[in-house]
């Protein structure tokens, strides 16, 4: 049987994703009670990892030493592929002397292409496109807050990046509506607004995308790879930012979420993201309880 891939959102079906969920919050429970279940015992995961990470490295690193498990990181400079070794040849190799592989990458091209040839699960980790796995930890988050996520709003705001993608395949999967509001110019992939018709709304003022939203949402303003960019992102994203008085036009009990690492002052102002209605550190840590059902389920 060929493997099961998480390379998006929608690779796994609406009733798998809410399932992978309650499995990640019973995880969690079982975490704090010190009792992980040992699940993963001699199993190995391996990371490739072209860019920089905290989070997504520890939750991955951390999450399967819990469950019995392994992992070996690997940067760049530790295979072959920056010699020009295929990545083709890398998985087919790969794949048959571990039992998963996480992948973050400058392309996702490079990551469909290693999953094609890849005997094992691959999980996408953050490439230029989209951010599966803090999709999942977010969702988890708002469902603990504040229970069923289906037909609430959550109002993007900012840079129609990687991870603004992954919230539109959130909203697709997990039923709820989304609003997009970026700078012109700097709104998400049309590519990606077609695979879920009528499910976005997509503007250019922050303010309606906030009116009466139950969350409130933002990241960077330069991803990893666009620092170039920085200065001209910078004075285009002017009037982006996720202060208190944008706060107020969402609902009063509305969440503010972060994938991190933030720039306070930039994207989001210190009083919302230290404030009360963020959320942004039980996003960062279920990232590791939902990885941790990820990986059981794809490794069971
Ligand atoms: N949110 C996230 O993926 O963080 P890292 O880049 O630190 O892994
Ligand atoms: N959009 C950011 C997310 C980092 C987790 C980036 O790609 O750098």
């Amino acid at each position: 049987m060929p493997a099961r891939h998480f390379l998006t959102l929608l690779d796994f079906a609406p009733q798998e994703l809410a399932r992978l969920l309650e499995r990640a919050t019973q995880l969690k429970r079982l975490h704090g009670e010190r009792q992980d279940p040992r699940v993963l015992t001699g199993r190995t995961l391996a990371m490739v990892f072209e860019k920089a990470s905290t989070r997504t490295r520890v939750s991955f690193e951390a999450g399967m030493a819990q469950l019995g498990g392994s992992t070996m990181f690997l940067s760049p400079r530790d295979t072959q592929l920056d010699r020009g070794e295929p990545v083709e040849d890398m998985a087919r190799a790969m794949s048959r002397m571990v039992d998963v592989i996480v992948i973050r990458a400058n392309s996702h091209a490079m990551i469909e292409r290693f999953a094609g040839h890849s005997h094992a699960p691959v999980i996408n980790a953050l490439s230029d496109l989209h951010h599966p796995c803090q999709l999942l930890a977010d969702v988890q988050t708002y469902i603990e807050y504040r229970g069923d996520i289906r037909g609430k709003t959550a109002a993007w705001i900012g840079d129609g990046n990687n991870v603004c993608n992954s919230w539109i395949h959130a909203a697709q999967q997990f039923d709820f509506h989304l609003r997009v509001a970026s700078p012109a110019g700097y709104g998400p992939n049309s590519d990606i607004l077609a695979c879920c018709p009528g499910r976005v709304a997509v503007m250019t003022d922050p303010q309606a995308a906030a009116r009466g939203a139950d969350i409130v949402v933002t990241d960077t303003w330069a991803s990893m790879g666009q620092e170039d960019e920085k200065s001209e992102r910078l004075k285009a994203f002017s009037g982006f930012q996720v202060d208190r008085s944008l706060m107020r036009h969402a609902n009063p009990d509305a969440l503010f979420m972060h994938c991190l690492p933030a720039y306070r002052g930039h994207e989001v102002a210190a009083e919302v993201i230290d404030g009360p209605q963020s959320v942004v550190w039980d996003e960062a840590e279920n990232r590791l309880h939902a990885q941790k059902a990820l990986l059981e389920y794809l490794l069971r």
